[in-house]
This record gives structure tokens, C-alpha cells and sequence, in this order.
């Protein structure tokens, strides 16, 4: 029996997995750069938890792996990070220290959804939280760090979507107009009960009947209170004086129903239907939905996958080489005991060391060698080790050098 990964999932294998390390360790660190800390988080957690997504969703209602422990519990695994971070932020007291507590995560995500390129059922993803304070700046500073990690990466062809879903009193009088609007309109039994749930989601819909239908429905952005409008303009300034342009998509209805105020997306130009590339906002009653204290949070959550798929898009040079910096080809025993021991040495000197194995012909070694990337290479045999010098051979050029082995370190640098 041969077996294979299952469907849809995202796998990463060498040389591959090199540039996918490479946009997570380059997001980590545009992040940590603002001062998130990191919080490692459960894959699977009660599956209630995850229910205060929002019944409306694709995401709860049909996309999300729930199966029954062996202790009869119900556990679902994490289709999203934002929940499963204000569970154990609260869990942890961290909202009870100075405020915004700030925590970023990163990791696998599972949603049942009908694999395409740039859509899995295992997916990655990096996500913040900035929890316990309202102030349109913090907004403004989330967007710009989704930003600066796109821009870290080199991508220049994607765009910044945003819309402002207001505070309470602005949804509450939006939302009696868009209900009496959509009581108007001749929809099917499942699309008016997904209505009742949210009415926002019939923005949403990829039919074409029913975006002719939703057309001239009530704009949320039209209701927004003076204070919402105010901090939403605040929001546009800031961006605007950092750099960061935008366009607001008064339409943008995102896949998860906890979102209030500012919420935005980052769309990548190259990458057809799936081209997400990140997307967040704010939330302000979910932290009392899971027990919490009632305050807000703002947080982005990037999918590495298509950010990968956006750096090749785009033909996007990775400035770091994964090659090592000399491998090493021992020929006899006492070689092979000589060359881990200088190998463990330069290690631990910061250099990327790589033997080879297996007592193959020596031309078959240096292929190895050749195709391995490495900078420089040595043989060494008795000869090398009775004198104690080698030659190390420069791999782009050719040329060799004879170093002593007790000083291959500086040799090297
Ligand atoms: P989300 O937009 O559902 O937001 O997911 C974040 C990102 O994950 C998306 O922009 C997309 O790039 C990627 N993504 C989502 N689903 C898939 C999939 N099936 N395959 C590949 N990539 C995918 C959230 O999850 C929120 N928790 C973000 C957030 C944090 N909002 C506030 N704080």
C-alpha cells in the first residue's frame, strides 16, 4: 500500500519548504519587531469555543473538523486563531496587565473547504491580537504591520480593501433597514435563514442573481454614528501619513461574523480566485463571548500558504541562501571520525556544515557536493590528516586553497 497526504492539504518538502520558512521567519520577525509576543496555542479545542465564530459562517457551519474525544468530549480542530487567543489571553490573565496585550501565533489551521490552489484544508497562517484598547492608531498600526511584512517579502502587487462595520448603535439602525430590504426580495428557504443569522452575508454571496438582488441594499458605511465615522477616519489617517494606501470596499464582508469597526483585507493581484492573502479587524464584543471581560481587540490573520504562492507569483528573488557553507568528504575510517569532529566544531562556530556518507566513489561525492550548493568544499583522507592541511575548493570557481584543518573556522570567514 502506497500511501499519499491527504486531500488538500498544504505539505512543504525541500528545496521548497526553504522559501516557505523563509516568509514565516520574515513575518515573525516584522511582527516580534512591534513588540507581539508569542503565544502558542492548542490545535484542537472544545468545539463550543470555536461555535462563537458565528453560526452564519461557512467556517462553524460547515467547514469545521469536530469529531468526539475518547473521553466523549467534543473537540474541533482550530479552523481560525483569534478565538482559541482570547481564550487563553483571558485564560492567562494577560488582558489584567498593561494594555494592549499583544500576542501573535502561527501555525496549521483545518477548514473542510473544497480544495483549490491557495485554498486547503490544511492551511498555515501568522495571526496578532491587540487586546483591551480602542484607539484608532492601534487600528492604523495593525494594518501597517501586515503591511511592512508584505513589503518585507518584496510583493508589490496586491492591494489594501477596507470598510468600517461601525459600533453597536451604527449596526443596529443598519441592520433594520438591510433585514426590511432583504424581507423584499425573493431568496430561497436556506439564503433567508443565513439572512436571520447575519444579514451582512448576503453581501457576500457568489450568485450572480443574488448580487443583482443586493445591489441597491442599505451600505453599512452610510450608518455609521458620528463617533464611528470620526474613528474610521482616523483609521484612513494615519495610513495615509505612514504611506499605506487603500481602497474602501463598503461591501467587504469577511468570512467570520465577530468583526466590528474597522475590518480590512490585503488582496494579491496574481493570484486568480484565492487571492486573500490576509485580512483582520476589530472585535469588540467577542472577549465577553467566551467569558472574558467585555472589552475590544483588533488582530490580522496572514495564510503563509498564499503568501508563498504571491512571492512566486510575483518572481520574487529569496535573498537568503539555505546552502551550506562547506561540505566535507572523508575517504577511510579515521576521515570519517576526523571530519565529524571538525563538521561539530564549525557548527558550533555558526557554519553550515554538510558530510558526506556512505563511502561512495569519490566522484560521486563531489557530485553530491556540486548539487548540494555548498560554498566550499574538502576531501580528506590520511595524507590530510598526517600533514594536517587541506585543500578547500571553492565550488563557483574552481579554485583551491590549502588551509590548515585547525584553522578552517577562520579560513572560512
Ligand atoms: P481569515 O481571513 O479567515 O481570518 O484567514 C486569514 C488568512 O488565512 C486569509 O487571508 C487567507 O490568506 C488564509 N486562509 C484562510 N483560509 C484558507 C485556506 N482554506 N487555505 C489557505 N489559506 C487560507 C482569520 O482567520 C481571522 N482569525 C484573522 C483575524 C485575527 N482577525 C482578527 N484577528
Amino acid at each position: 500500500m502506497k500511501f499519499q497526504a491527504p486531500k488538500g492539504v498544504s505539505e512543504y518538502a525541500p528545496p521548497r519548504s526553504n522559501s516557505f520558512a523563509w516568509v514565516r521567519t520574515t513575518l515573525e520577525e516584522t511582527i516580534s519587531a512591534a513588540g507581539y509576543q508569542l503565544l502558542e496555542l492548542p490545535i484542537f479545542e472544545d468545539t463550543d469555543l470555536f461555535g462563537r465564530i458565528g453560526a452564519s459562517t461557512d467556517v462553524v457551519s460547515k467547514e469545521m473538523y469536530t469529531f468526539e474525544d475518547r473521553g466523549g468530549r467534543s473537540i474541533t480542530l482550530r479552523p481560525e486563531g483569534t478565538v482559541g487567543a482570547l481564550r487563553a489571553i483571558n485564560e492567562h490573565g494577560l488582558d489584567r496587565g498593561s494594555l494592549p496585550a499583544k500576542v501573535y501565533y502561527c501555525g496549521p489551521f483545518f477548514r473542510a473547504e473544497r480544495p483549490q490552489k491557495g485554498r486547503y484544508r490544511q492551511f498555515y497562517s501568522i495571526g496578532i491580537e491587540a487586546i483591551g484598547t480602542h484607539d484608532a492608531a492601534l487600528d492604523a498600526e495593525v494594518i501597517a504591520i501586515a503591511d511592512a511584512g508584505f513589503k518585507k517579502l518584496g510583493l508589490t502587487k496586491y492591494r489594501l480593501e477596507m470598510t468600517s462595520l461601525g459600533d453597536a448603535e451604527s449596526r443596529a439602525a443598519h441592520r433594520v433597514d438591510l433585514v426590511k430590504y432583504i424581507a423584499a426580495l425573493t431568496l430561497d428557504e436556506e439564503t433567508k435563514e443565513r439572512a436571520k443569522l447575519n444579514p451582512l452575508r448576503l453581501f457576500d454571496d457568489k450568485r450572480e442573481e443574488v448580487r443583482e438582488l443586493m445591489k441597491n441594499a442599505p451600505i453599512l458605511l452610510d450608518y455609521l454614528s458620528p463617533e464611528s465615522k470620526a474613528n474610521f477616519e482616523e483609521v484612513q489617517r494615519h495610513l495615509l501619513a505612514m504611506g499605506i494606501s487603500f481602497t474602501i470596499n463598503p461591501r467587504m464582508v469577511r468570512g467570520l461574523d465577530y468583526y466590528t469597526g474597522t475590518t480590512f483585507e490585503f488582496v494579491h493581484e496574481l493570484l486568480g480566485a484565492q487571492s486573500g492573502i490576509g485580512g483582520g479587524g476589530r472585535y469588540d464584543g467577542l472577549m465577553g463571548e467566551i467569558g472574558g471581560q467585555d472589552i475590544t481587540g483588533i488582530g490580522f490573520g496572514i495564510g503563509l500558504d498564499r503568501a508563498l504562492l504571491a512571492v512566486e507569483a510575483e518572481e520574487l528573488e529569496i535573498p537568503i541562501s539555505f546552502a551550506s557553507d562547506l561540505f566535507i568528504i572523508p575517504i577511510g575510517e579515521a576521515a570519517k571520525s576526523a571530519a565529524l569532529k571538525y563538521a561539530a566544531e564549525l557548527r558550533s562556530n555558526g557554519f553550515k556544515v554538510e558530510l558526506a556518507f556512505g563511502d561512495r566513489a569519490l566522484k560521486t561525492s563531489m557530485k553530491a557536493a556540486d548539487k548540494s550548493g555548498a560554498r566550499y568544499s574538502l576531501v580528506i583522507g590520511e595524507t590530510e590528516i598526517s600533514s594536517g592541511v587541506v585543500e578547500v575548493k571553492e565550488m563557483s570557481s574552481g579554485a583551491t586553497n590549502s588551509v590548515r584543518l585547525d584553522s578552517l573556522a577562520s579560513a572560512l570567514r
